[in-house]
């Protein structure tokens, strides 16, 4: 079982055990693959997988060994791997290396990794060792890394993708029923604890821990359904223009959306494609690969909103009564996949309300999990923000441009989510594993 976020201490050992778990999870992805499924550009919002397992080890290599040794420099690492270097729709035009060579080309690094580590001084005060921070900033890169393969996989048409590994998912609880559908929870408002001001884990983004005052509001229990999303299509709500923000209408006409990404209409029955399976949707699943925009314009049509970060954060971890803020819904206890549909190998979601313990403070079920919830905020610092260890992961996408997703999804490893954990991406995106709740001013 994973046990990896937010330690109260770390060892050399702990975090060699940990490196080499992560690399055998990539390998476990990529295992089904050819080489030619390996190589491809499968779709021009992502990489070929090859240079996914390039990139991860160079990421490596720079931080946990050119960065250690020498002076640091802030800069992603140069060359074919690049991400500034070359922009996702291009990297299918790379000379990339085979497999083959990309797995020596890794395995080669991780040694040099893992020699480099034997010595390292997680006490010392550089600010790279210093609870050995590096070294789950670049565990956490290689589980994000094995999100956006998956990203991938999904999008890849052909031959199914046949995972080596899959553990089955709860079926639908008996608590489960059309009737807890859309139900709120009141939060008292007041001020609240935002951030953390972890420096073992956390990304810069999410410092400094700081006070915001809420207004009260309510939040859905549960993330919105499929079955609720079925509703909204049926009552004609992709053609409303009311329900629909202008940039939204605008997506809507550029895209001919007219259901979530996967979704498709046979005989009158809604089907959608997850991973290599096609079949019918299910009711008592969250919704995903939804947009922005069409998380916004459900929220209206149910006559509601989206959170706003802080709101969600607060229905997260904020216990009104004590005032104690808790890192994970259910408290402190490290996410594993008892407690919440995550860790990928489950290869889908799961009906809302599956996992009882998956539940916060003010009784909000899926927080972490299942999808990633749009939230109604834009990707921007918080007070005091300083960026640590480089500009290029947070800084270089504070803006109006983004949106933030909270929360983790199927497909994401439990060492990469937390209640203050902060996602971001375009509101048009959809190849993402994203859902969403609701919430309404009280
Ligand atoms: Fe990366």
């Amino acid at each position: 079982m994973t046990t990896i976020a937010f330690p109260s201490r770390t060892s050399p050992r702990r975090i060699a055990r940990e490196l080499l778990e992560a690399r055998a999870r990539t390998f476990l992805l990529t295992a089904p693959l050819s080489d030619e499924e390996l190589r491809a550009q499968h779709d021009p919002l992502m990489s070929p997988i090859l240079w996914d397992l390039g990139h991860i080890a160079h990421f490596e290599e720079l931080w946990l060994t050119q960065n250690l040794d020498g002076p640091i420099e802030f800069v992603e690492m140069p060359g074919l791997f690049n991400p500034f270097e070359h922009p996702r729709s291009e990297r299918g035009s790379l000379p990339l290396p085979g497999l083959a060579h990309c797995q020596d080309i890794m395995a080669e690094i991780r040694e040099r990794v893992l020699q480099r580590l034997a010595t390292a001084d997680l006490d010392s005060a550089h600010p790279l060792l210093r609870d050995g921070y590096v070294y789950r900033m670049v565990l956490q890169h290689e589980y994000q890394h094995n999100e956006t393969m998956l990203q991938t996989l999904q999008l890849k048409q052909g031959r199914p993708y046949s995972p080596a590994s899959r553990f089955a998912i709860p079926s639908a609880p008996p608590s489960w029923s059309e009737t807890g559908r859309g139900n709120m929870v009141r939060f008292p408002g007041g001020p609240v604890v935002i951030g953390t001001s972890d420096r073992s884990v956390a990304y810069d983004n999410e410092r400094e821990q700081h006070r915001v005052h809420l207004a009260p509001f309510w939040i859905d229990l549960h993330p919105v359904t499929n079955g609720d999303f079925e509703a909204f299509i049926a009552a004609g709500g992709y053609s409303v223009r009311e329900y629909w923000s202008d940039a939204g209408w605008k997506w809507l006409h550029d895209s001919g959306a007219a259901a979530p990404k996967y979704w498709q209409l046979r005989d009158g029955v809604w089907l959608t494609r997850s991973m290599d399976q096609v079949g019918p949707i299910e009711p008592s699943h969250p919704v995903c690969h939804v947009c922005y925009y069409e998380a916004e314009a459900f929220a209206r049509f149910a006559g509601k909103r989206l959170p706003t970060e802080s709101e969600w954060e607060a229905a997260a971890s904020w216990d009104p009564e004590s005032g104690i803020k808790s890192s994970f819904p259910w408290g402190e206890d490290a996410v594993t996949r008892d407690l919440a549909n995550v860790d990928q190998l489950s290869f889908g979601t799961a009906p809302v309300g599956s996992y009882p313990q998956n539940v916060s403070p003010i009784g909000c079920y899926g927080m972490i999990g299942d999808v990633w919830e749009w939230t109604s905020s834009d990707f921007q610092p918080y007070p005091g923000f300083e960026s640590f260890p480089y500009k290029e992961y947070s800084e270089a996408f504070f803006g109006s441009e983004y949106k933030v997703l909270r929360g983790g999804s199927w497909a994401t490893r439990p060492g990469a989510v937390r209640n203050t954990f902060r996602n971001w991406d375009y509101p048009i995106r959809r190849q993402i594993f994203s859902g969403f709740r609701c919430a309404r001013d009280a």
